[in-house]
């Protein structure tokens, strides 16, 4: 009998094709609205191979129902929607789709950073309500990134892009992180420091640590009431990372310059509060949304598939 594998949303790329030519059966939840816990046990139970989004929640529930499984797939490098340890104690090898999205997300960090020192948002507002009456000299004051310090948080694969490109804007770059990067420190010239060091000297603040207990609110209001008055934080990570609410609070109150985010506490519903604010630059969770890197991931879930089901090592195991 041919296995069996589910996939709980279309991906970008022709993934199915792929799985079929190496003997594969597929069934893809296809419709615009995520699959629901429900729906997704109805689809997996007998399945082999199961590749998931970053927003389907795989539980005990959800893994206890796996009943043939041999993989999770997740189309995304953070696995926080997985109970990896559960997963492995049913002998379920769990994946994720590390580097081939590291520089579409550095990307968009940065582009965050300039969004929020440049004041896009407010600038693109005044625009697209035909307020700009001229050039004046007043006009949008942000600040220069030049000679500004950058405090990296989570000096990882991602992390250490950011550096990379920051450092091409002539700042100076410091980092906190589990681990030291020697990459870092030696290329870019980056000095390993404490996390409360980093919050009171940064002047521009990028976090990409991954979602763990440790980090669960890693910057919470005790850590966050450390940022410099000038500061810039921005979140590319997840949102679980910040305790939102002390941030609004603070960018409110204007303690501090700007915030951008790509990634909210409560995805997919955003803090009102958020919505409100001219300091902050707003994306949706789009850090790796380009036709290459999402092709590139769904490549490399189907990749990771093909290998454990035909009995070998996956690419990228977590
Ligand atoms: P990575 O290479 O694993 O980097 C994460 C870094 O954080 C590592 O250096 C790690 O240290 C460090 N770290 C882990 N736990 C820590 C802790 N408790 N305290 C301090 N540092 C800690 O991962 P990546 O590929 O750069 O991705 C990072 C995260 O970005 C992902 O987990 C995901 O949540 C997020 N992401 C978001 C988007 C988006 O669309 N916005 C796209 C891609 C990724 P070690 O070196 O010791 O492991
Ligand atoms: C996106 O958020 C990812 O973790 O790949
Ligand atoms: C601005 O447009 C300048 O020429 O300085």
């Amino acid at each position: 009998m041919k296995k069996k594998v589910f996939i709980t949303q279309k991906l970008p790329g022709n993934i199915e094709a792929l799985l079929t030519k190496h003997g594969f059966i597929t069934y893809t939840f296809n419709k615009e609205r995520s699959i629901t816990k429900k729906e997704l046990i109805k689809g997996a139970k007998d399945a082999d191979a199961l590749i998931c989004l970053l927003s389907d929640k795989i539980d005990k529930e959800v893994i206890d129902n796996l009943n043939k499984c041999k993989i999770i797939a997740n189309y995304a490098v953070g696995y926080n929607n997985i109970d990896v340890q559960y997963a492995k104690s049913k002998n379920i090898i769990v994946t994720n789709t590390p580097d081939v999205l590291t520089d579409a997300t550095a990307d968009v960090a940065v582009a965050l950073i300039l969004a929020c020192a440049r004041r896009f948002n407010e600038a693109n507002k005044m625009m697209r309500q035909k307020k700009f009456k001229g050039w004046k000299p007043d006009l949008l004051l942000g600040y220069d990134i030049k000679d500004k310090t950058v405090g990296i948080i989570g000096a990882g694969r991602i992390g250490t892009e950011v550096a990379s490109r920051m450092k091409a804007f002539k700042t100076n770059i410091i980092y906190y992180s589990r681990s030291r990067n020697i990459e870092i420190e030696n290329v870019i010239g980056a000095k390993k420091v404490s996390l409360d060091y980093l919050l009171k000297n940064s002047d521009i603040i990028s976090i990409h640590v991954p979602l763990t207990e440790k980090t669960y609110h890693l910057l919470n209001r005790e850590k966050l009431r450390f940022l410099k008055e000038n500061a810039i934080i921005v979140n590319t990570s997840r949102g679980e990372v910040i305790e939102e609410k002390f941030l609004i609070e603070l960018l409110k109150k204007k303690k501090v310059f700007s915030a951008g985010f790509d990634v909210y506490e409560n995805e997919p519903n955003i803090n009102p509060e958020l919505l409100k604010l001219d300091n902050v630059f707003l994306l949706p969770h789009i850090g790796s949304a380009t036709v290459e890197t999402r092709t590139k991931m769904a490549e490399l879930v189907a990749k990771n598939v093909i290998a454990v089901l035909n009995g070998k090592n996956p690419l990228t195991p977590v």
